[in-house]
């Protein structure tokens, strides 16, 4: 018989939240019961989950027990209050925001390198990495492996779905006026991102990186498990709905050849190679990744500045392999070692 849990997501109205729900469905998760929770001001509304529609529930006054795994996708201050509420209730919380990642205690886990971890879970919570550092993982993991990475130079190109539904409605929003002559009004980003880039995501450090670059260096020595690797980021919002693009530049140990790195990321789980010299012979958001699962890799070629140096062309779907796919990927790693439905334990 197969096993039946129950399941809840949080922030099920979101732009990450629906994505979860019909990878939940898209899957065939074992799902028993579906709670969909979000604020009070759409708990009585629907969303879909597959050929169902479930009634929001507001997260504020839902009791949690009798939850076996919930995937939260409603923000840091929503996680820092509930995630440890329905861990101590019994469930296995799977994390989107970045509150508890950088804790010792709390496994920060792509499902394709390091899967292992998401057994180590003392505090019954495993948190996601952010979006752009998890489509860099698969690809830069087997060679990490192989060939030794010391140093990582990315530029980001992010999508506006990253910001949530009210960012993609800025950048609709501002690209009408626009095309109508009309003030774009800025509201959700600092300044007009239709027809525009902008080189500021999340809070400025005192470093004077910003704290979404600086998400790209503590989780990728978290989840290689290698405080030696140097990462050197620069994140930029671009004026895309959906797919986050990466210019990567990376030196290794041992020098990859662009030929070496093709046949080992033909391999990798999760990744596919579209690398040919040709227009067109390599991915892009719209193109590729928007809807897809797996990351996407071109582009790849030799440093000609570094002896050990290679550059490669990274990219994914943010709200799918970046947020709501691996979530539901970790999900499936708890079926998959066994855990017992609450249910069938009463
Ligand atoms: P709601 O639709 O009720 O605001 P996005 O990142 O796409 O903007 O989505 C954020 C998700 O987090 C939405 O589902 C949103 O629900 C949910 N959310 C935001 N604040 C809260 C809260 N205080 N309690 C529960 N859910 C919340």
């Amino acid at each position: 018989m197969s096993k039946q849990y129950k399941v809840a997501v949080v922030g099920a109205t979101g732009a990450v939240g629906e994505t979860m729900l019909s990878i939940l469905a898209e899957r065939d998760f074992p799902v028993g019961e579906l709670v969909a929770l979000a604020s009070e001001r759409s708990a009585g509304g629907k969303v879909e989950f597959g050929d169902e529609e479930l009634v929001v529930q507001d997260l504020a006054t839902f009791d949690p027990s009798g939850v076996d795994i919930a995937l939260f996708s409603a923000g840091g201050s929503v996680s820092k209050e509930y995630a440890p509420k329905f861990a101590a209730a019994g469930a296995v919380v799977i994390d989107n925001s970045s509150t508890f990642r950088y804790d010792d205690d709390v496994p920060l886990v792509v499902s394709e390198v390091n899967p292992e971890q998401a057994r180590n879970r003392p505090r019954g919570i495993i948190a996601n990495p952010n979006c752009s550092t998890m489509q860099l993982m698969p690809v830069l993991a087997p060679i990490h492996k192989l060939y030794g990475i010391e140093r990582v130079n990315v530029a980001t190109y992010q999508s506006v779905s990253g910001g949530g539904r009210s960012a993609m409605e800025e950048l609709g929003r501002q690209t009408a006026a626009l095309l109508s002559f009309q003030d774009p009004a800025p509201s959700k980003f600092p300044v007009q991102i239709a027809f525009n880039l902008i080189p500021h995501i999340d809070e400025f450090q005192p470093n004077g990186y910003t704290k979404e670059e600086m998400k790209l260096v503590w989780e990728t020595q978290k989840i290689l498990g290698d405080a030696s690797i140097q990462v050197n980021p620069t994140a930029v919002r671009v004026p895309v709905f959906f797919g986050h693009s990466e210019a990567v530049n990376i030196e290794t140990k041992k020098k990859i050849t662009p030929d070496e790195a093709r046949t080992l990321l033909r391999k990798a789980p999760g990744v596919e190679v579209v690398d040919e010299h040709k227009a067109g012979g390599y991915p892009t958001p719209v193109t590729h990744a928007s809807g897809k699962d797996p990351v996407f890799v071109g582009r790849i070629r030799e440093d000609l500045s570094h002896p050990r140096g290679l550059n490669l062309w990274v990219v994914a779907d943010n709200i799918r392999k970046g947020a709501a796919l691996n979530a539901v990927q970790i999900a499936e790693l708890l079926v998959a070692e066994g855990l017992p439905p609450k249910a069938a334990r009463s």
